[in-house]
């Protein structure tokens, strides 16, 4: 296997991933209508329910495509016609739905809010209240464009209060932030292979309740993205329908492995440890965030940016990309940011050496 520099990613995704990660790529080839090759996508459709603990009433569908691959899967599987789409919108992966939605001419009722205030659950009652030929509602977990963890659980009751599906955008959250889907009882749980997981972009999964199939059956606004006919015919066949990216199903596999050995407390508490760390080291830097601390993910960080007139984000980008470490610019949160998450094969190391580079650029602009 040829050697390749390790990378401090701290970008949101796709993240550092292990050496035997990268390794588990290189694989014979193989047909993937080959039964092999069908063992392997079970164990990992199975696997994927259990990380969130959703084994006997949730069941996993598997897709070729980034995690918008997962989210078109599911909200065009999902909505059906004459129904609308409530969608919580406090950043930009919420407004993603909205237009991902009111492409395929889904209705939608938005609640909208500056990217980074904290959703009012009376003003998603009032909505649900309003709208009553509301059917799904779609939220993101942890919003990566400002680092806010939204209350899922407390939505998910509301929303089946009033008959409403959920679906949940994880993708920047599953397999980081515990997340235990019998608890939440949301019908759509949507993320891919890249980020908290660890392993390389190209698989998007939407992991959902086993008994809403039959209702499934009945939408058919997307051909290739669509959750019934994807998760029948593995189930009928054993094969996926599309041809899959053959290596990058490996290295989920190798990289779902390393997770169940890491244990779900292991990886959260290594990514929460990781998060502290950053944060104490930028608030030595003088650095201050955009959100209060209550409301952090506790894997990633909208930084207020310096106002220092030398200060510049590309860079500062620039200048730590030299040393190794990949930073994130902001993303049209209600103040000027930039972003650094810890998800990923990180460690305390990594972190100290950041925070030292960081130093750096900042003394070299004063
Ligand atoms: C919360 C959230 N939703 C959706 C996406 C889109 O995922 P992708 O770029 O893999 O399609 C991202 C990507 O970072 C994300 O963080």
């Amino acid at each position: 296997m040829k050697k390749v520099e390790r990378k401090i990613l701290l970008n949101p995704g796709p993240a550092t991933t292990t050496v035997s990660v990268k390794n588990a790529m290189v694989v014979e080839d193989i047909c993937p209508r080959e039964e092999k090759f069908g063992a392997l996508i079970e164990g990992i459709k199975n696997d994927l329910v259990k990380v969130i603990h959703g084994e006997g009433e949730y069941v996993a569908a598997l897709f070729a495509a980034s995690g918008t691959g997962g989210l078109e899967a599911a909200i065009t599987s999902a909505v059906p016609k004459g129904k609308k789409l409530l969608v919580v919108e406090n950043g930009a992966y919420g407004t993603r739905m909205i237009k991902l939605a009111q492409t395929f001419d889904i209705d939608v009722v938005k609640y909208q809010l500056e990217y980074g205030d904290y959703p009012s659950l009376d003003a998603i009652e009032s909505l649900l209240k309003e709208n009553d030929d509301v059917s799904h509602l779609a939220v993101v977990h942890h919003e990566t464009t400002t680092g806010m963890l939204n209350p899922i659980q407390e939505i998910c009751y509301l929303s089946h209060k009033y008959g409403v599906e959920v679906i949940v955008d994880c993708m920047s959250s599953y397999a980081g932030i515990p997340i235990n889907a019998k608890k939440w009882q949301a019908e759509y749980i949507v993320s891919s292979s890249n980020n908290c997981i660890q392993g390389m972009a190209g698989l998007a999964f939407v992991i959902f309740k086993v008994d809403l199939l039959s209702k499934l059956s009945e939408q058919k606004r997307s051909f290739y993205f669509n959750i019934y006919n994807q998760y029948v015919g593995f189930e009928k066949t054993g094969q996926l329908q599309f041809t899959p990216p053959v290596q990058v199903c490996h290295a989920l596999r190798q990289a779902i492995d390393e997770y169940l050995e890491e244990g779900e407390e292991g990886r959260w508490n290594r990514y929460k440890d990781n998060w502290e760390l950053l944060v104490e080291g930028l608030q030595d830097l003088g650095l201050s965030f955009l959100l209060p601390y209550g409301q952090q993910s506790k894997i990633l960080l909208a930084i207020m940016e310096p106002k220092h007139p030398n200060y510049n984000f590309d860079a500062m980008h620039d200048y730590l990309y030299e040393k190794g470490f990949t930073i994130y610019p902001g993303k049209g949160a209600k103040s000027a940011t930039f972003r650094l998450s810890v998800l990923g094969d990180l460690y305390r190391k990594d972190i100290e050496d950041f925070l030292v580079a960081l130093k750096g650029y900042l003394t070299s602009i004063a």
